[in-house]
């Protein structure tokens, strides 16, 4: 995919949001200050206040009128997360219905053409698993290392669709689900373009293997994504394969993830089966997001703006700084800039030196006694980059 040759100064767009996405982009931003000199490159950092509290104070709309062609313009855009509410309570929404902050998320996906949500899921060795209160490790990282492809501009969340206002009574709400030939066609084939780069196969048996994960026998929009699967499956002979129905998918993700290479899946099932993926890998404060289309992309931990943890310094920042490290990846292979590559391998070299030390880590990852700061897990994280980068 490299295109261009390497530049001097990259220019990326840092999209806090709301609550913790504020909180972990901070950390982004200083880690991308730690790796500048040590990797000899320059980052133009353009921050752009979007999101529900953005709404509430400029009453209009979810982020500046210019936003998107800055967006547009970057060489690449990291995301914190949005979503707040307001006096009442409830999700703060704008005139349109829409939820304030779906410009920088959702319209920024479909804008940019982002068809490919890829969500890598993997055990990092030493984590321990926080169920039902306590932590030991249920999943071993042999065991796990999947990459979830999820289709990003259409399904259940194109926007098409409206409520009807019946005397006064909001009687019928419709959303329609679009799955289109070409934007399925995109996201599969990446899907087994991954397969092929990761070249590593599924943890179990080595074998590449792309699994479409579908609700075929009921759905029309299944029936057609994976027609097309089996088409362009057809000119990836060396990769294997593999249909699932989406409900029974659910319980083999947790329960046999060895099995799985590569998933690839329309846009609600990829954003709900990734949430609990994530529980394989850690929970949401582990999970990385990234929105990746032909000419643009976007980076972001999956979680929200988790209310409840905003302003406690409590929030797992690992995710965010993982995303930052595959933004790092991306723009070195898009660019050919082997800088880049070494500082995206360096973070996740310290993100995981700092979970096998076991220690420090947020709550979620070791439970509340043991719990450190987020800013001393993303300190512990640094102090490992410039390690690596030494
Ligand atoms: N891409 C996005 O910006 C995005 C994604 C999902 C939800 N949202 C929005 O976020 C808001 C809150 O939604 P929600 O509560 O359903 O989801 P959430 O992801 O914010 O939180 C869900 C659970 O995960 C925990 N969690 C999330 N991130 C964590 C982290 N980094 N460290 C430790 N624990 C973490 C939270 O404490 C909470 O218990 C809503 O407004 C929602 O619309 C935004």
């Amino acid at each position: 995919m490299q295109s261009q040759s390497p530049k001097d100064v990259y220019s990326l767009v840092l999209l806090p949001g709301d609550g913790i996405g504020v909180e972990v982009i901070d950390e982004a931003r200083a880690l991308l200050a730690l790796v500048e000199p040590r990797l000899g490159v320059r980052f133009a950092l353009d921050d752009i206040a979007c999101g529900g509290k953005f709404y509430l104070e400029h009453g209009s709309r979810d982020w500046p009128d210019d936003a998107e062609a800055r967006c547009r313009a970057a060489d690449a855009i990291l995301l914190g997360a949005v979503g707040w509410a307001g006096a009442d309570g409830q999700p703060v929404m704008m005139k349109d219905g829409k939820m304030a902050g779906w410009s920088p998320v959702i319209g920024n996906r479909i804008k940019l053409d982002l068809y490919a949500n890829v969500r890598p899921v993997k055990v990092l060795p030493g984590l321990r698993h926080g169920l039902a209160g306590r932590y030991a490790e249920v999943w071993r990282a042999e065991d796990v290392d999947m990459v979830v492809v999820r289709e990003n501009t259409e399904g259940l969340y194109s926007g098409m669709g409206g409520i009807l206002d019946t005397g006064g009574v909001r009687s019928v709400a419709t959303d329609t689900r679009v799955i289109t030939r070409a934007a399925s066609a995109k996201v599969i084939r990446r899907a087994f373009e991954i397969s092929r780069e990761r070249g590593r196969g599924a943890p179990g048996d080595g074998k590449r293997r792309v699994t479409c994960v579908v609700k075929n026998n009921v759905l029309y929009g299944c029936k057609l994504f994976l027609e097309v699967y089996r088409e362009i499956a057809a000119e990836f002979p060396d990769v294997e394969q593999d249909v699932a129905i989406v409900d029974a998918f659910a319980m083999f993700v947790l329960t046999q993830p060895q099995r799985y290479d590569v998933v690839v899946t329309t846009n609600m099932f990829g954003d709900i089966l990734t949430d609990l993926a994530s529980v394989l890998q850690g929970g949401m404060g582990m999970a990385v997001g990234c929105n990746v289309g032909d000419d643009h992309a976007m980076f972001e931990p999956i979680h929200g703006s988790a209310p409840p943890l905003a302003g406690k310094d409590r929030a797992n920042p690992m995710a965010m700084l993982l995303a930052t490290g595959e933004c790092l990846g991306w723009l070195g292979r898009r660019f050919g800039d082997e800088r880049l590559i070494r500082g995206h391998r360096a973070i996740e070299a310290a993100v995981a030196a700092v979970v096998a030390a076991g220690a420090p880590l947020t709550v979620d990852l070791v439970g509340a006694e043991r719990g450190a700061p987020r800013s001393a897990v993303a300190q512990a994280v640094r102090d490992q980059v410039a390690a690596q980068l030494a």
